[in-house]
């Protein structure tokens, strides 16, 4: 009788066991990965793939895609599990996720990995790029393949592996039209992360404050800031013209992403597969470079069309007194970031 009820026990342990295990995924519990087609293998190798945006949006349509590409291309062997919409991780948890291996792969705004360095922030830099070829470019560049392997990062076990490009950022707010670099005097931005977009705001004579891409919808809503910078996809996918009357087209610096895999995840994987996945990966990525121009183009339609915004487009003069009030953040942070990063896509041919 007593060896049966230890059987017992000892059995109920193990399933308990089960039940916890991939410590530390305390939303993991109740998050699913968004459908996928392909094939799947029982002991396929799983890259759960964490991003905050929706599976609307290009990055979730673009994960989507690179998730189909490497079952595709793997017969199956590779199983990537796309979870949208901060439902594993918010921008608070995800790097640290990444690094301690409860996912394998991520792709947040580049401006969030502040926390490991400073210079990711080059995209904040105000005007720095003057079209999206010029940011296309840079992706393409010795000084990205610098930063996507930059020591910092390959310290804590990580790695970047491609760029995604969004778009160029604009300002919307509730309180008034933004022509003038005076009209942002007083208000209350949400900012991404990180000092450079805080410096940005200061420089207007605006305040800001650092909140998670998750939670700015209802921080908008319930007046907590006034206002918010992002791209056309970004606010029409998360539907900011429901909470923001007023929007000014300033092209005034770029959301972008990178691609970043846990290294030692990655080097484990057997070779041929890691190919296919590479494979995929760049298939992906071209996929989501047009994307991201074609969904922008039709997101700001969406915003315009929703007549629930009111919006201004700057013309040269005001751009141009608007990129002179900003250039206080070159002298603060051109140092941080690095001349030699600032000055290479300034005169990047
Ligand atoms: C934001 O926080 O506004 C963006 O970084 C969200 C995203 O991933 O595009």
């Amino acid at each position: 009788m007593k060896k049966a009820l230890s059987l017992f026990l000892t059995v109920m342990m193990m399933v308990l066991l089960a039940a916890c295990g991939g410590g530390g995924e305390k939303k993991a519990a109740d998050a699913k990965p968004a459908e996928g087609g392909g094939e799947e293998q029982k002991d396929a190798i799983v890259i759960k793939f964490s991003h905050v945006t929706s599976a609307d949006s290009v990055k979730g349509k673009a994960a989507q895609k690179f998730a189909d590409l490497a079952a595709e291309k793997t017969g199956g062997k590779v199983k990537v599990e796309v979870y949208p919409s901060s439902q594993l991780y918010g921008d608070k948890e995800e790097l640290d996720a990444l690094v301690s291996g409860n996912v394998q792969m991520i792709a947040p705004s580049v401006t969030k990995m502040v926390k490991l360095d400073p210079r990711w922030q080059y995209v904040d830099m105000p005007f720095l790029f003057k079209d999206r070829e010029h940011s296309l470019k840079f992706f393409q560049s010795d000084l990205a393949k610098q930063l996507l392997n930059g020591e910092q990062l390959v310290g804590n076990d990580i790695m970047g592996l491609a760029f995604w490009e969004n778009g160029f950022k604009q300002f919307t707010n509730n309180k008034k039209p933004l022509k003038a670099p005076a009209d942002f005097k007083g208000l209350k931005f949400r900012a991404q992360a990180g000092k450079v977009l805080e410096g940005q705001f200061k420089a207007l004579g605006a305040g800001s404050a650092t909140i998670p891409f998750g939670d700015t919808y209802a921080a908008l809503q319930q007046g907590t800031v006034d206002g918010q910078e992002n791209t056309y996809n970004n606010m029409d996918t998360q539907k900011y013209q429901e909470v923001q009357k007023y929007m000014t087209i300033s092209n005034h610096g770029r959301l972008d992403y990178a691609i970043f895999v846990n290294k030692s995840f990655w080097d484990g994987m057997p070779e041929d597969v890691r190919t296919k996945v590479e494979e995929a990966l760049k298939e992906a990525t071209e996929y989501e470079w047009k994307l991201a121009a074609e969904d922008n183009d039709k997101s700001y339609e969406n915003l315009k069309n929703s007549g629930k915004m009111e919006i201004t487009e700057l013309t040269d003069a005001e751009r141009a007194e608007l990129e002179k009030a900003l250039q206080p953040v070159y002298e603060e942070f051109k140092s941080v970031i690095t001349p030699e990063l600032i000055d290479g896509i300034k005169n990047m041919k």
